[in-house]
């Protein structure tokens, strides 16, 4: 099958029947069993359902794709629990686990409970939602962990209140938990925490989004280092305008990275991953960023970028080459140069949320 067809394939399929996610459910079963169990003894009287979902930590812009490329990440995951709470229409919020201090529990403040609070007013449902969230991703690390915990709020809010929403228009109420983030909407993180696997958000008014398998070497070696960079504050040194120059620079990268996912060019994703419109004005926010990707680049990565609004850094490796480890070590060095500590993992591009449990009271 030449790159034409498998184009056509694949982009065809958007979200929920994609082929790319043809071997998550199985996984997922296997490690987080469907349970839906009647609970005649119950204690709490007034809850009426419990649902819990998980979504994936993601890497958004992969350089040139500023508010547009996003991968789903496997192995590092937020979970929350929904309590589906007879009358009344309080959302109640609890957050444990990573970071947990950091998030606040005020439901206009929390992407959870943004999320939430739409999701409830769609419904047009008279009850309530009490929402546990257990943080396996560290805020304000670039690794998509508001994306996270928003889209899993809205897979297991849709599926707690019955409202068969398709994955495109979760996407939609995920995004807008962004807004406690980031102070924007954006949805280049909760694109792949829903679907999973690369998405490019094809357009944002009407709202469209593309789903695309990576070739099947990619890795990721990720190096978050300690120190906490909002969204937010990563944003807001962002310019207004860009010059034109730099905007044709981005499109250029952006098509060779896509390019390079479609005909199975690693070396062509990474020489592409370079971003002229976010990542010049963010490089003071990180120290040691320049070192780190020199030394990831020596070390032999395909290429490198910021993580989304960072400060984790990701690079892209080929993973028949096994330079993993050493890739790993060099930037874990370029930190210690700047005496930042840092911790990192490697990485593959992985499934989407989904609901793990189901009890009906
Ligand atoms: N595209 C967003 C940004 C991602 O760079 O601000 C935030 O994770």
């Amino acid at each position: 099958m030449g790159a034409g067809n498998k184009f056509r394939r694949v982009a065809a399929n958007f979200g929920d029947n994609s082929p790319v996610n043809s071997n998550c459910a199985k996984d997922g079963l296997k490690l987080y069993p469907l349970l839906i169990q009647k609970q005649k003894n119950f204690e709490k009287k007034s809850v009426l359902s419990h649902v819990e979902a998980i979504a994936p930590a993601s890497s958004a812009n992969l350089g040139a794709g500023f508010d547009v490329f996003g991968v789903a990440l496997d192995g590092l995951f937020d979970k929350v629990s929904v309590d589906v709470i007879k009358g009344g229409k309080d959302i109640k919020i609890s957050v444990e686990g990573k970071s947990s201090e950091l998030i606040p529990t005020e439901p206009n403040k929390n992407t959870a409970g943004i999320v939430a609070k739409a999701l409830l007013k769609h419904s047009n449902k008279n009850c309530g939602l009490a929402i546990n969230i257990e943080k396996g991703i560290r805020a304000g690390s670039g690794l998509g962990s508001s994306a996270a915990s928003a889209a899993a709020a809205a897979i297991a809010i849709n599926e707690a209140l019955q409202l068969n929403l398709p994955s495109r228009e979760l996407i939609k109420f995920a995004a807008l938990g962004e807004v406690a983030a980031a102070g924007v909407p954006h949805a280049d993180n909760v694109s792949p925490a829903i679907l999973g696997f690369f998405t490019l958000i094809a357009s944002h008014n009407p709202f469209d989004v593309v789903q695309l398998p990576m070739p099947k070497n990619v890795k990721f070696v990720i190096v978050t280092p300690e120190i906490i960079l909002e969204t937010s504050l990563a944003r807001s040194v962002l310019p207004k305008k860009v010059n034109l120059s730099d905007a044709v620079s981005n499109i250029a990268h952006a098509s060779a990275f896509v390019t390079g996912i479609m005909t199975n060019n690693i070396a062509l994703m990474g020489k592409s991953m370079n971003d002229s419109l976010a990542e010049p004005y963010r490089a003071n926010l990180i120290p040691g960023l320049a070192e780190v990707k020199k030394n990831a680049m020596e070390a032999g990565a395909e290429g490198i970028a910021i993580s989304g609004s960072g400060p984790s850094i990701l690079a892209l490796v080929d993973s028949s080459k096994k330079v993993e480890d050493k890739v790993m070590k060099a930037m874990k060095e370029g930190f210690e140069k700047y005496g930042v500590k840092s911790e990192a993992i490697i990485a593959k591009p992985g499934c989407g949320g989904k609901v793990v449990r189901r009890e009906e009271m």
